[in-house]
């Protein structure tokens, strides 16, 4: 099976954040957006800025290093729509993410950082959003396993 990809040069940090910025727009309640890249490809940093876009630019958002999850409140929804950014690095066993909130999180809008770490729990309607070295700094291909083509396709843009 194909899916929609599209691809994204990178060139700087700001651009990295400024995709996650632009995901922000068009994310949903209901999104998992899965964070693939080796270690520090620029996961974090594109879940901040997506984190700070809904949640306010003063939003501190460090990395879940070690708390593996971290989860916001975005202010301008007034759905209290939540956030959970996951940083499964350090998961034990595929199941300890349940232990986390797995599940509720796929009701919110769920960033997962290594989320390989999640085997066969790793919700199937994804964006993948998959960061690597080249170019002049990162390439990010961006691999619809929902329906974010429709999104990307159409009037995404930078906010304000
Ligand atoms: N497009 C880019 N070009 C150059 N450097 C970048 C780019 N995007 C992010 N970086 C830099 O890469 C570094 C690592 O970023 P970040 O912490 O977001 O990576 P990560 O993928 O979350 O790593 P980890 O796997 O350790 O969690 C940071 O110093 C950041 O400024
Ligand atoms: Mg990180």
């Amino acid at each position: 099976m194909t899916h929609p990809v599209l691809t994204l040069d990178l060139a700087e940090e700001a651009d990295t954040a400024a995709l996650g910025q632009r995901l922000a727009v068009i994310a949903r309640p209901g999104d998992v957006i899965a964070l693939y890249g080796d270690l520090g490809a620029g996961k974090t940093t594109l879940a901040r800025a997506l984190i700070r876009q809904l949640a306010g630019p003063e939003t501190e958002a460090p990395s879940p290093t070690f708390t593996l999850v971290q989860t916001y409140r975005a202010a301008s929804q007034a759905s209290g729509l939540t956030i959970w950014h996951f940083d499964l690095y350090r998961l034990n066993h595929p199941g300890e993410a349940r232990e986390l909130g797995l599940e509720e999180a796929v009701d919110g809008l769920a960033l997962i950082e290594w989320p390989e770490r999640l085997g066969r729990d790793l919700p199937l309607a994804r964006l993948e959003v998959q960061l690597s070295f080249g170019g002049a700094g990162r390439i990010a291909r961006l691999v619809d396993l929902d329906d974010w083509s429709t999104r990307l396709n159409g009037d995404w843009r930078s906010p304000e």
